[in-house]
């Protein structure tokens, strides 16, 4: 049986994505810093699928919170075959309003235990002749944000670096896959401050759950949730960005 660790899974899309995992017979390994919320989803899936739920609660913003990771997973002789960086958080504002220390702690979570996760995990995967890891990027990642300014750079971040390492890997059978949500129901909008009017009848987290398995499935490099999310990533390589970042703006009010 195959094992999928997913970061940030006590809630939102990581959670809908654990139930997914779950029910295609996958243990799972859940990480978030709720850990009530993890130890409810645990005995939920438990009940509900013949799987196994190691639950890890963890303040994944630590510079070293990767490196503690991987080390507690190694511990117990874990073999990961599917990660999942989805953990994640924006903050709506302009940037010199927004709270520095936060937006830290959104860099180094978005970006930064992305990346170790990515290298830690994914040397073992060579090591094990395979696996797959799925970063969840956005579609703020295809034009800047004004409102979410380090955010979207964060996640371009992540589309950029997930293309790069999917192309070194995929000889050594690790598959890299980028998700890039539009506007999901999740707490993240509550979260980050955004107007609630853009996420009214958007996608839920059930519908994102089910994309990223597919996705994976499909062995895709980069995967654009919904039709009119993928129909604005294609026109924004042919509008002026100064366009782009105007459109963007406007969107977010
Ligand atoms: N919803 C959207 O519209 C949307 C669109 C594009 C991309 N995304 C991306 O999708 C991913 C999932 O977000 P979501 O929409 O499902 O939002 P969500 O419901 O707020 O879930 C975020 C998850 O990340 C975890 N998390 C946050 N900070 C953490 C930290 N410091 N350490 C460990 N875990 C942390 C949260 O758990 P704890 O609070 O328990 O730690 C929670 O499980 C994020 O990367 C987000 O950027 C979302």
């Amino acid at each position: 049986m195959k094992t999928v660790l997913i970061t940030g899974a006590s809630s939102g899309i990581g959670k809908e994505t654990a139930f997914e995992y779950a029910k295609n017979n996958y243990n799972l390994v859940l990480v978030a810093r709720r850990q009530d919320r993890l130890e409810a989803i645990k005995f939920e899936i438990e009940n509900k699928y013949n799987v196994t739920v190691i639950v890890v609660a963890m303040d994944l913003s630590n510079s070293n919170s990767a490196n503690e990771l991987f080390k507690s997973i190694s511990k117990q002789n874990l073999k990961i075959d599917v990660l999942i960086n989805n953990a994640g958080f924006g903050q709506y504002g302009d940037f010199l309003n927004i709270d520095a220390h936060k937006d830290e702690e959104m860099l180094l979570l978005n970006m930064l235990t992305l990346t170790k996760l990515s290298r830690f995990f994914g040397s073992e995967m060579v090591k094990n002749g395979g696996g797959n890891i799925i970063n969840i990027a956005s579609t703020a990642a295809f034009q800047p944000v004004p409102g979410l300014a380090t955010y979207s750079a964060s996640k371009a971040y992540v589309m950029s670096f997930s293309e790069a390492i999917a192309y070194e890997l995929k000889d050594k059978n690790v598959i890299v896959t980028s998700i890039c949500p539009g506007a999901t129901q999740s707490e993240f909008g509550n979260k980050a401050d955004i107007n609630k009017n853009v996420f009214r009848n958007k996608p839920t987290s059930t519908d994102l759950a089910k994309f990223i398995y597919t996705s994976m499935k499909k062995k895709r490099t980069n995967a654009i949730h919904g039709f009119m999310n993928v129909i604005l990533a294609f026109s924004n390589r042919f509008a002026p960005r100064k366009l782009t970042t105007i459109i963007a703006a406007k969107m977010m009010k």
